[in-house]
């Protein structure tokens, strides 16, 4: 019996070209499988179309772009996720749920092998293949552009020799991936990281430096889950979208670094998440407000942890789920408003209310009213600096 791959589509290219290639090297069918998350551009009926004009035997688009937002965004809100404290892991979440989609493809359309576009010197490979590792260990993997070793040039001439219905002529410099979090660019005169990002790199951001006025949010939350913009109910997908487009507005989400990917490799990264950093900026001060403080505190180093794992692909992993655990407990007191100003690139707080908040102003107040013993605070202090004190002193007499 011929093997049935399902093939991670996108619709461009490389991966276009898979689906003829992958049918005569693995003498296979080919079963598309294209996910919807909120990426925007193209629309999806086209992808779907293109896959079965380049020879494919099904071609299935999955709308995922609540399941995403809900189920993958969120606990990237909750866990503050910002990897080497900037990136908003827009592309590391995605590849998780595209396995899942993958998987029940696989087993819908008796698929056996399972193929991705990534290339060898990336993250998304990792993440494809111990996402599947995990969910289907059974289902065999190959990856046409790593495996067989493709250039964009081959694939090309490859698609242009047997006529594929793929622009092949747009000569996009960059390497862009881009979802309901953000978008990633790479590659091109950024792999020069002396140059600085062009405006035309941007699409989910105008210029901040170009003047207009504030923008000003409410942003309510309940048990970490931001429900409602300006006291509008909303879908966690509604909320992320439309904060991408008024935060976007103001170039809220830039980011240039160079990051070390899991392969070994430091590389030029340019993002824009304006949706997911105002929403981070927004969740981080309104747990400033309501979580006690060692739990605070610990909670920093797990969200740094949390990136990593995911990261580093390992969004199916025992740790990665005892951290949720944790960080799903220490959300139980984060409900209430974040107000803030979108303006010049920045999305800043200017106030916070919560039923749930730790603030006391009593406690707090340098003016009448003040509830603070400070007569405590004497003894407080000289019994908490007795080990500096007295460790000094030894050191002192040797
Ligand atoms: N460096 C980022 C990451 O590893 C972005 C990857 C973008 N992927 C892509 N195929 N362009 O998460």
């Amino acid at each position: 019996m011929t093997e049935r791959v399902v093939l991670a589509f996108s619709g461009g290219l490389d991966t276009s070209v898979a689906i003829p290639f992958l049918a005569e090297k693995m003498d296979a069918e080919v079963i598309a499988v294209a996910v919807d998350l909120g990426q925007g551009g193209e629309d999806m009926e086209a992808i779907q179309k293109r896959a079965m004009d380049c020879g494919a035997v099904e071609s299935v688009v999955v709308d995922a772009k609540e399941e995403f937002a809900a189920d993958f965004c969120l606990p990237a809100l909750r866990a503050n996720a910002l990897y080497m404290d900037r990136y908003p892991l827009l592309s590391a979440l995605s590849r998780p749920l595209i396995v899942k989609h993958l998987v029940s493809a696989a087993k819908q359309f008796g698929g056996t092998i399972v193929s991705h576009g990534c290339t060898g010197k990336g993250n998304d490979q990792v993440r494809f293949e111990a996402g599947l590792a995990a969910l289907a260990p059974g289902l065999k993997v190959v990856a046409p552009a790593r495996d067989f070793a493709w250039t964009r040039d081959k694939a090309i001439e490859y698609a242009e020799g047997r006529g594929l219905p793929i622009e092949t002529s747009r000569k996009n410099p960059f390497s862009i991936d881009q979802n309901l979090w953000g978008r990633a660019i790479e590659t091109g005169f950024l792999e020069d990281i002396w140059n600085g990002p062009t405006e035309d790199v941007y699409s989910y951001t105008a210029d901040p430096s170009v003047a207009r006025e504030p923008d000003e949010v409410v942003i309510t939350f309940e048990e970490g889950v931001p429900v409602r913009l300006d006291g509008r109910a909303l879908t966690p997908y509604q909320v992320i979208d439309e904060l991408n487009t008024r935060a976007g507005a103001h170039g809220v989400g830039r980011v240039d670094m160079v990051e070390d990917r899991l392969v070994g490799i430091k590389s030029r990264e340019v993002y824009e998440a304006p949706g997911a950093v105002a929403l981070i900026t927004a969740h981080m001060e309104l747990e400033n407000v309501t979580v006690e403080r060692d739990l605070a505190r610990f909670k920093r180093g797990v969200d740094q942890r949390w990136s990593e794992l995911v990261y580093d692909g390992l969004w199916y992993s025992p740790l990665k789920r005892a951290l949720d655990a944790l960080i799903a407990e220490a959300q139980s007191h984060v409900s209430g408003d974040i107000r803030m100003t979108l303006h010049g690139g920045r999305a800043t707080v200017t106030g916070r209310r919560s039923e749930r908040s730790l603030y006391d102003f009593s406690l707090a107040t340098y003016d009448t009213g003040d509830a603070f013993d400070q007569s405590l605070a004497k003894g407080f202090v000289q019994l908490f600096g007795l080990p500096s004190k007295i460790a000094a002193a030894r050191d002192a007499k040797r």
